[in-house]
């Protein structure tokens, strides 16, 4: 636990932070990390849709403090979007509010997700809004709500270490959801401490919304949880086309291939772009493990 404290500060250091945007893809980053431009990206996801798997992309950056950045985020994410159409790939959109000026100002960052999710359904492509931490939950969903009394290509995510999920997500049955157990450090207060709570109401929820819910994508690396959603989808006969998988880019890549090929819908989650260094430490902070990526980097150069 104190190791996961230690890398979720690390993550939001913000000094820390601008060196790894001047220096490049470091300590190993490259390898959970699609690139640092679109065209890199556009290559990787083609790759991927060559295994039959989907994709969804995420400009890397979050927690932006200036209009200037939220502005070039939302630059950013219009020209993938236009690369996801000219290229025909699978894939789709992820995005992080603060990214494009949630702590700024509300309705600045209303407008730029407006802009957005208007260019994406011109285009049939769908816009996932990645949750942050539980300061930023509500009006993220606020902002998803009223998205969609316009928009249809409009889905977010259920974090299931938090009380309220269940609550949430009967609220949001008929979108469609990714679920996953969550990521950020949150408080006693409002969400579960212990990995064993957080699993079974994992469990709850990704049952509840395959069986009432408009599209689940389960998001996980637990072999555990997928086995179990591969037997209760059977076991209920919930058609293959209701759901999907998803992983992070670079995890356990044989067996996103292997469920790809068993014909279940796998997507991947592609990052890309100079801002990889909180989305980095966040991913050492689930599995310390994953600090042989940043030991080999270090001790083969
Ligand atoms: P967890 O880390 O609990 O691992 C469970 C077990 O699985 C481990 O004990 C191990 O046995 C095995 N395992 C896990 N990773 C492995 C690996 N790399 N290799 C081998 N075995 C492994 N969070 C958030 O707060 N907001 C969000 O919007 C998102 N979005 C998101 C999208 C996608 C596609 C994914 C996959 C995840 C997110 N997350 C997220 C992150 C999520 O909340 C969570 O922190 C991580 O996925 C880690 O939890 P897992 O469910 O993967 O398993």
């Amino acid at each position: 636990m104190l190791l996961r404290d230690f890398f979720i500060q690390l993550s939001e250091n913000q000094l820390l932070n601008s060196a790894a945007k001047k220096y490049g893809l470091k300590l190993g980053a490259q390898s959970v990390v699609a690139g640092t431009n679109i065209e890199e990206t556009i290559a990787s996801i083609k790759e991927l849709n060559a295994h039959n798997i989907s994709c969804t992309v995420d400009n890397l950056g979050e927690f932006v403090s200036s209009k200037e950045e939220a502005t070039a985020a939302k630059e950013k994410i219009l020209t993938v979007i236009e690369a996801i159409h000219e290229n025909g790939v699978a894939a789709h959109i992820s995005l992080k509010p603060s990214q494009l000026g949630l702590d700024i100002d509300v309705d600045f960052c209303y407008d730029n997700l407006y802009e957005i999710v208007e260019k994406a359904a011109s285009y049939d492509i769908f816009v996932n809004f990645d949750m942050e931490d539980y300061g930023r939950l509500q009006t993220s969903f606020d902002m998803v709500e009223e998205l969609s009394k316009t928009f249809n290509n409009v889905g977010t995510v259920i974090q299931s270490y938090f009380y309220r999920a269940k609550d949430d997500i009967e609220k949001f049955k008929d979108y469609r959801l990714r679920i996953v157990k969550g990521a950020y450090k949150e408080p006693v207060e409002v969400a579960y401490q212990d990995k064993l709570d957080i699993d079974l109401n994992f469990i709850e929820l990704i049952e509840y919304h395959l069986l009432h819910g408009k599209f689940t994508s389960i998001a996980t690396h637990d072999h555990n949880i997928i086995a179990h959603v591969k037997r209760f989808v059977a076991d209920h006969n919930i058609p293959l086309d209701k759901f999907e998988f998803q992983m992070l880019y670079g995890f356990r890549t044989d067996m996103q291939k292997e469920l790809a090929k068993e014909g279940y819908n796998f997507c991947v989650y592609v990052p890309f772009g100079e801002d990889w260094y909180g989305y980095f430490m966040r991913r050492l902070a689930e599995r310390p493990q994953n600090l042989n990526l940043v030991t080999k980097q270090v001790f083969t150069k």
